[in-house]
């Protein structure tokens, strides 16, 4: 259930419940837990009657002995596991799309087009228990399999689907003047924006994300000519870190030959991690020296000498890159 507030989450598994298996940070799957059923992985075999009455998060093992844990379902990890029909919008731009719609419990969204529903599910999170979001996509089945997902996830009380060309038709009459805030994520949206200024209240936001900045200045034309303000585009990009236990080993300074000690270059040269680490350099040479004190003697000529244990943290090397521009107005109506 993600549309639970935070605190009232069931603490154990029961029958029916839907989980997130989890292996590693980029091996997840969603299971609805069904005793009698099996899930089969690298792992090994894990029998889900197993499961039932165990906490949300807890460390299930295997028949061959090995392991996965089992995490309650949210809208991140949804993002992450959720079958994909259609590019997706990702937790670095949900969360600024979130938070510069200012979406809060009893909001009104209406949405187009709903595509995998990545953004649906927080959406209604957000908005959940009191709140609602209508969301639109004019592909029969797409739509069908976002409903599908929502009620797996029990969020169905609090978001619906409905199949409508939003381009073409605009949001229905049933909306206008009800919604606080409206998202796009169409290849048109500028044509969408006329019904979404009836739709809006007054001083209710707009959001539209576009892969192209063509399509963000056509959309900024639009936005300007029905008297939206406020008009700001962002683009954002997450990069991700891990952090891990090196052994560095020690080498003195070929490039200053100052007689200064710094780890090792091969670990700090490569593309995408050069420039990072070369602003890390300075931190983790003084670690090291640190660590090693006297033993490290700039006159030492030792070259193998290691810092034992030093944290690093790398970033991931599936970094994504640029996925689109959010174009957020507030609509104003005199
Ligand atoms: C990129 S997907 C949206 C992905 C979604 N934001 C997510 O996070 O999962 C775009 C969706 O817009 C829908 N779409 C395209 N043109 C449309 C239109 N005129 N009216 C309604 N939906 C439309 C497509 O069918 C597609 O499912």
């Amino acid at each position: 259930m993600l549309a639970r507030p935070a605190g009232q989450r069931r603490e154990a598994i029961e029958e029916g419940d839907l989980v997130i298996v989890y292996e590693s940070h980029d091996r997840m799957k969603a299971v609805t837990v069904q005793s009698g059923q099996e899930l089969n992985n690298r792992y090994g075999v894990f029998r889900h009657a197993d499961w039932i009455g165990k906490p949300f998060g807890c460390k299930v093992t295997g028949k061959s002995g090995g392991f996965v844990h089992l995490l309650a379902p949210s809208p991140e990890l949804w993002t992450c596991v959720l079958s994909h029909r259609t590019q997706i919008l990702y937790i670095a731009d949900i969360s600024f799309i979130i938070s510069y719609l200012e979406l809060r419990p009893g909001c009104i969204v209406a949405e187009s087009g709903t595509g995998s529903g990545s953004l649906t599910t927080s959406l209604a999170r957000s908005v959940a228990p009191s709140g609602h979001v209508f969301t639109f996509d004019f592909h029969g089945q797409r739509a069908d399999s976002a409903r599908q997902d929502f009620i797996k996830n029990g969020l169905d009380g609090i978001v619906t689907v409905e199949v409508r060309d939003i381009q073409g038709l605009g949001f229905p009459d049933k909306l206008n003047g009800k919604v606080d805030a409206v998202f796009l994520d169409l290849p048109q949206p500028w044509l969408a924006i006329p019904s979404a200024v009836n739709a809006l209240r007054s001083n209710g936001a707009l959001c539209s994300f576009s892969p192209c900045i063509e399509q963000v200045q056509r959309s900024c034309e639009t936005l300007q000519k029905y008297k939206f303000t406020e008009i700001r585009t962002f683009e954002v990009l997450m990069r991700r870190y891990e952090v891990r236990e090196e052994l560095l080993k020690l080498l003195q300074s070929e490039e200053t030959n100052n007689g200064t000690w710094e780890p090792i270059k091969e670990l700090f040269s490569s593309p995408p991690h050069k420039k990072l680490c070369s602003g890390m350099m300075k931190d983790v040479h003084s670690v090291a020296n640190e660590c090693t004190g006297s033993v490290l003697d700039t006159r030492d000529k030792d070259m193998s000498s290691r810092v034992p244990g030093l944290l690093m943290a790398k970033p991931l090397l599936e970094t994504r890159g640029h996925t689109g521009y959010l174009t957020f107005a507030l609509s104003y109506i005199g």
